[in-house]
């Protein structure tokens, strides 16, 4: 889709279609040829949010879009994007090959201009590599109608949209691929690409280097599986603080021997979205030229029940010296970010973050609305929560005290992989603390709800929801 911005006397636009979006309350000063047009659909929904009227217009701006944006001090930018996407979708569902966006006055114009972006880019996305007939974007166009005078500021603001938006649409497409694509070496291969591109640092330790680090929670996890372990280590250098983003990269999660039943199992080929997520946020970290020095960690294993898989009983001892009994192959996730968050205390990491498609516990708790938060620091928690309003990726927190940590006691190792079913969400975030190297400050986000979006939303088709980078990016954004 092309993306232009029209800055000349609004008289002069031509258009298929003109989107206008207005708050309730709002009078809309129409004076041009199509004032009346304007001012009946406008009296039709009366800016109520979400409600849309449309009718056709005259030679030079076709079809009139009317969009409600409701109350003006109620519109957060999670709304904000969900009702352009409506927008946005209406007029493709409609036909529509060109759309274009009144950017109306009473309303900060850059940051409208970011959000039309944003949700325009991220609802028109879809996902149709393997089909045979492939599938056109349906709306090839999407005009920005902006003041002359605040061309730069918003020029800028929409440069940032783009940045960002490529790199979650790059973030969906990983988690949208299948397996038998996307295997520890691909997502390896994708982020030494990124590292040539984007001028990053980029090593990945291979199996022996693991072995040689004592890394024996990937190793454990990656016996049931043919194809040999990653873990990828990828590196901007933009300042001097370090900030560690760890992401969980198990490329498919049939449980291992604790196997999982059949049902719906396909789609846990998004079990790498953690890990694809930091690459995404690195990547747009990077281009934004963000002041801090980031090293992303992904340990990159598939968990399947092969002849050599580790089985529950066995004991696994990690990077940093503890051990860990197994009681159920298939929370695997900890185990291999056990070692990935370990081995961060090698970078001296002020912050590290990890995000996770860790357990089933957090979608019951969260549905797919709001990723878990776990976290001891105060400070990361408020500028976390801040962050995800402020990118609509909105986190909810959930404990992690002491008191449950009875629930995953071993009797014969350190700790245990697994306690009952109940605080599943908490009792995996305690066990990720095991592995925190000392005085870092550190977040645990848990996206297992929030990744994969089964039926689809406004501003997603159904899959991939390449959840992370507008959290991350809006994080690093609030820090300093
Ligand atoms: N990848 C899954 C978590 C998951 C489940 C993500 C459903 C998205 C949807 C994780 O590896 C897992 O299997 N967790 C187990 C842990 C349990 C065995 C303690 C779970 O949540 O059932
Ligand atoms: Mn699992
Ligand atoms: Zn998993």
């Amino acid at each position: 889709m092309e993306l232009a911005l029209f800055s000349k006397d609004i008289e002069k636009l031509e258009t298929e279609c003109l989107i206008l979006g207005y708050f309730e309350d709002e009078k809309l000063e129409v004076t041009d040829a199509l004032a009346n047009v304007i001012n009946s659909l406008s009296k039709r929904i009366k800016g109520e949010y979400g409600k849309i009227a449309a009718s056709v217009g005259n030679e030079e701006i076709e079809h009139i879009v009317l969009v409600g944006l409701g109350k003006k001090e109620e519109l957060t930018p999670k709304k904000a994007k969900e009702v352009i996407a409506k927008a946005a979708n209406y007029a493709r569902d409609h036909g529509m090959k060109e759309i274009s966006f009144l950017v109306w006055k009473n309303q900060d114009q850059s940051e409208w201009a970011y959000h039309v972006v944003e949700a325009v880019r991220l609802s028109q996305y879809h996902f149709h590599e393997f089909k045979s007939e492939k599938k056109k974007e349906k709306i090839e166009r999407c005009l920005l109608i902006i003041p002359a005078k605040e061309i730069k500021s918003i020029d800028k603001k929409i440069r940032e949209a783009l940045i960002v938006t490529d790199a979650v649409l790059f973030v969906r497409d990983l988690q949208n691929k299948p397996s038998n694509i996307v295997t520890p070496a691909y997502l390896a291969e994708e982020a030494k690409k990124l590292a040539k591109r984007l001028k990053l640092k980029c090593s990945i330790l291979e199996k022996e280097d693991m072995i040689r680090l004592n890394m024996g929670g990937i190793l454990a996890v990656n016996q049931g599986s043919s194809k040999p372990p990653k873990l990828i280590v990828l590196e901007y250098d933009g300042g001097k603080e370090t900030i560690c983003f760890v992401g969980k990269g198990i490329t498919f999660d049939a449980g291992g021997i604790s196997l999982k039943p059949a049902e719906d199992m396909d789609e846990m080929k998004f079990d790498m979205s953690g890990g694809a997520a930091v690459l995404g946020i690195i990547w747009a970290a990077s281009e934004l030229k963000l002041p801090y020095r980031i090293v992303g960690l992904v340990p990159a294993t598939e968990n399947l029940p092969g002849g050599n898989a580790y089985k529950p009983g066995d004991i696994i001892r990690f990077h940093n010296g503890k051990t860990a009994e197994i009681i159920n192959t298939d929370a695997e996730g900890r185990v291999v970010l056990a070692d990935a968050l370990a081995f961060s205390k090698k970078f001296n990491p002020s912050i590290v973050i990890d995000f996770a498609t860790l357990t089933g516990a957090c979608v019951v708790a969260l549905g797919n609305v709001k990723s878990g938060l776990f976290s001891d620091d105060e400070v990361l928690v408020e500028k976390l929560k801040q962050a995800g309003k402020i990118s609509g990726e909105e986190v909810w927190q959930l404990p992690m005290d002491d008191e449950y940590k009875e629930y995953v006691k071993s009797d014969v190792a350190d700790i245990k992989n697994c306690g009952p079913k109940w605080a599943g969400a908490t009792t995996a975030a305690l066990f990720l603390k095991e592995f925190i190297p000392n005085n870092v400050k550190w977040a645990h986000l848990d996206i297992a709800g929030t990744a994969w979006d089964k039926k689809g939303t406004v501003l997603n088709p159904a899959g991939g929801t390449g959840v992370g980078v507008r959290l991350g990016i809006g994080f690093l954004k609030k820090w300093k």
